[in-house]
């Protein structure tokens, strides 16, 4: 028998199936999202004549399948041109921290022309930019996903979607851009001027509600774990089991699936999971989670994946609610860790001073305790010192991230509101982050800690 903890048989995972969990799978198909797909497509049909596709704007919460149908959906059309010898180039372009249009035209030339011109003049930069589409000729689709990651600095937004009207680029260049943003208010604060004349067409993906995630999960889950098929009715209200083979990495053999017994997967729904690996809650309760908060399929996918691994890790041999409730949890503590690690040097000060009364025993944290120690910290390190009144915006903003929670208590003070605060996180995960900002190097915690300690601890 293979005994070792790394042993790679899984009583829960099927072979390989673990990637149907993960971040990096695509599917291939996304039924939920049939009607902004089809949308897409429209936006995307001239360019199989061979002209431009329309500029394109799709948008929606993190989540949502934009990533993913802007995907598949390109890949679709990739395979036609394909077949057809058109004259069709796809980029996509990941806009993740890049936040300035210079910076963006640099990463765009570099993916198109493999030249990447930084340092020179952004003049300069375009002339390489429209260069690179001329080299490459035809019908040319730009996918800038997270393009809201450019704030306000997004000038070449309005050059490249009219390259072509501004002969920028030669005749017998047509290209289009598909922008895609997680953000909802991005465009609104566009210049009114240029947004309406930015794009053609726009797709908003509202957030899945419980049975769509549902519906995602069972699909991910027949894949990614043993024993376990998907129940459909047809229309006539008979059930069929369906399990797809593992060797077949995309949805499209979940079609032919329903070939197979004569079904059009179009008019069948998707009763339950037949599962002996997981219990019948567990996908429900995953897809509930995720559509109380923000109806997020990659956060209902990672309860399901963080559910299983933590059920594998104990030995369990069925995934059950309880797996999915510590799930939460852990999902849950993440995001408040990556939240900690992302704030201001004046949130992680703040963050700081609390966390050090804290650990010197103080309770009933009031503004100025914490503004005592924050001043004697943002001195040692030589950072900019707020007023009491603006420090204490950076604990109420630390309340909203559930960093640490702010009571209004009941002997305000004259003319304001006074508050007690106290860390919702361990200390110790505080003092962790902490630790690992680079602003803080020269800080040492035990011995703040010390200084701070409550009376009667020193006395005792
Ligand atoms: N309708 C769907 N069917 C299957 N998987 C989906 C569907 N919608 C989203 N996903 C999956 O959920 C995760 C998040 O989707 P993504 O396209 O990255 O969202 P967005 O780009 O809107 O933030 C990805 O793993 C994606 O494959
Ligand atoms: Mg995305």
């Amino acid at each position: 028998m293979d005994s070792s903890p790394y042993s790679t048989t899984s009583e829960i995972f099927a072979v390989g199936g673990e990637d149907y969990l993960k971040e990096g799978h695509t599917p291939t198909t996304l039924p939920e999202r049939q009607e902004e797909i089809l949308k897409l497509r429209r936006s995307l049909k001239p360019a199989a004549r061979g002209a431009g596709a329309e500029n394109t704007f799709l948008s929606g919460k993190a989540g949502q399948g934009k990533t993913a149908a802007a995907k598949a959906e390109l890949s679709e059309l990739e395979a036609f041109a394909e077949a057809q010898a058109l004259d069709l180039t796809t980029v996509f372009f990941s806009c993740e921290g890049i936040s300035s249009s210079y910076t963006l035209a640099c990463g765009l030339c570099e993916k198109l022309g493999g030249e990447n011109p930084n340092g020179h003049p952004m003049q300069k930069v375009l002339d390489h930019l429209w260069d690179a589409m001329n080299d490459i000729g035809g019908t040319i689709i730009i996918v800038l996903d997270e393009i809201d990651n450019l704030g306000t600095d997004d000038k070449i937004l309005y050059s490249l979607p009219r390259a072509r009207d501004k002969d920028y680029v030669n005749d017998d260049v047509y290209p289009s851009i598909i922008g895609i943003s997680n953000d909802l208010q991005w465009r609104d604060n566009l210049d009114p001027a240029a947004k309406d004349s930015l794009y053609d067409d726009s797709i908003f993906f509202a957030p899945y509600d419980a049975n769509e995630l549902r519906d995602i999960l069972s699909r991910r889950a027949s894949k990614a774990f043993r024993e376990t098929t998907l129940v459909y009715q047809n229309p006539d209200g008979e059930e069929f089991e369906i399990s797809v083979d593992l060797d077949d990495d995309d949805d499209a053999s979940l079609t032919e699936c329903f070939e197979s017994v004569d079904a059009d997967r179009d008019d069948c729904t998707l009763v339950r999971v037949e599962s002996d690996v997981l219990s019948d809650d567990v996908i429900p309760l995953c897809a509930a989670y995720a559509a109380q908060d923000k109806g997020s399929a990659r956060q209902a996918i990672k309860y399901l994946r963080k559910a299983a691994a933590i059920a594998e890790s104990e030995g369990d041999t069925r995934v059950e609610e309880e797996h999915v409730r510590t799930a939460k949890g852990e999902a849950e503590r993440e995001l408040i860790i990556e939240g900690m690690e992302q704030l201001t040097t004046q949130g992680h000060l703040a963050l700081a001073a609390v966390t050090i009364l804290e650990l010197a025993g103080h309770s009933g944290i009031r503004t100025r305790d914490v503004y005592d120690v924050y001043k004697a910290l943002s001195d040692h390190i030589d950072a900019d010192q707020l007023a009491q009144r603006r420090m204490r915006d950076h604990l109420i903003e630390l309340d909203m991230l559930s960093i640490i929670r702010a009571r209004k208590s009941a002997s305000g003070s004259v003319g304001g509101e006074a508050y007690t605060f106290k860390l919702r996180v361990e200390p110790s995960t505080a003092i962790d982050v902490l630790e690992a900002v680079s602003r803080f190097d020269s800080v040492d915690f035990d011995d703040l800690v010390k200084n701070w300690l409550t009376e009667q601890q020193t006395l005792g």
